[in-house]
């Protein structure tokens, strides 16, 4: 079944907002960057653009294509109110002569595009919201993740696949390039209770506080440690890939708190990484947090504010933040 009739049905099943014309452009706009990623070296779009974005990171070309695309996608059909994005510092505004909706669309176009140049899977992330008005500005945007309408990433892989949640389960769909449909291909997704597997970027270990340390200690030690199995790791580098490995077969992903630069919280973004993911997870029956604090329930301060995230299977993000909090 295709994505679009499988939120058809869904629509009718469970009723609350009608997003299918949205999911018809976000998923168009989907197609066009596994393509976009998929040929980029036939038509000179790898490497830097040679720019930075707000956050004071180099841009790629792809990020700035993956952007034009999703945004340009998504402003025309009357489903948005506006539009915000990794790779724009303001809201984008709807132009005039195009019909306003009442949706809000947060996204991460092009995610893991330090891995674009390398040939390893990359994604884009995206959050739904309700707008409070026709006309938002940017503190309408900061909405706290459980008031997402709909959240979903598209994986661009080995094989292209859209993984999405409008807060009945998760399910997700492969695309068929034959005939360009997503196909249903892993129902009703879950994240087993107990992994064996961690997700950590070790380079940044001298700087993590103690909980983490405490915890990728007991899983390398694994049997010769506290623990009761030994524990294997992976770091992909693209969120995207790491959730995705996770909503498979389980794991632990961390990008926590660390004291590299004193200014940022964690590296990841609220609005567009860690909400759309954590609901994603949530819904999965797996657990996101901060080590301290639900990441859904947080009131977002910036659409560009960074929050630390642990995600993934529940014994063990709940053994984390136990860690973290001493319960
Ligand atoms: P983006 O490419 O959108 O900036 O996001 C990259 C993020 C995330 O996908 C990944 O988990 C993390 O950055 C990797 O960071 P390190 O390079 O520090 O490992
Ligand atoms: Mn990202
Ligand atoms: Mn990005």
């Amino acid at each position: 079944m295709d994505v679009i009739q499988f939120m058809q049905e869904e629509q009718r099943k469970h009723g609350g907002h009608d997003i299918v014309g949205l999911m018809e452009n976000i998923t168009a706009a989907c197609r066009k960057i596994a393509t976009a990623v998929n040929r980029g070296a036939f038509v000179g779009m790898m490497g830097s653009a040679g720019s930075e974005n707000i956050q004071g990171e180099t841009q790629k070309k792809l990020d700035i294509v993956t952007n034009d695309i999703f945004t340009e996608g998504n402003q025309w059909a009357g489903h948005c109110a506006g539009l915000a994005s990794e790779e724009m510092d303001d809201p984008y505004e709807i132009p005039n002569a195009y019909p306003r909706g009442k949706y809000l669309l947060v996204y991460d176009p092009l995610d893991g595009s330090s891995n674009v140049d390398v040939n390893i899977s990359v994604g884009t992330i995206f959050s739904i919201l309700v707008s409070p008005n026709d006309k938002p500005v940017a503190k309408d945007f900061l909405q706290a993740g459980v008031k997402q309408v709909c959240a979903g990433y598209a994986l661009y892989g080995s094989s292209t696949m859209l993984v999405l949640t409008t807060g009945h389960g998760v399910n997700g769909f492969t695309l068929d390039t034959n005939t360009g449909e997503f196909v249903l291909t892993n129902p009703n997704m879950m994240i087993p209770a107990d992994t064996a597997e961690f997700a950590i970027n070790a380079s940044n270990r001298r700087f993590w506080e103690e909980p983490v340390q405490r915890y990728v200690e007991e899983c390398v030690k694994g049997k010769d440690g506290g623990r009761e199995k030994n524990f294997n790791m992976r770091w992909v580098a693209s969120m995207v890939a790491e959730v995705h490995r996770i909503l498979c077969r389980g794991g632990v992903f961390m990008y926590p708190f660390d004291t590299k630069d004193p200014t940022k919280a964690g590296k990841l973004r609220i609005m567009y990484e860690a909400n759309p993911m954590s609901f994603i997870v949530e819904q999965a029956g797996g657990v996101s947090s901060t080590g301290r604090a639900r990441i859904m329930e947080l009131q977002p301060e910036g659409l560009h504010q960074r929050v630390p995230v642990i995600l993934g299977s529940k014994n063990e993000v709940d053994r984390i933040v136990g860690y973290h909090t001493g319960k």
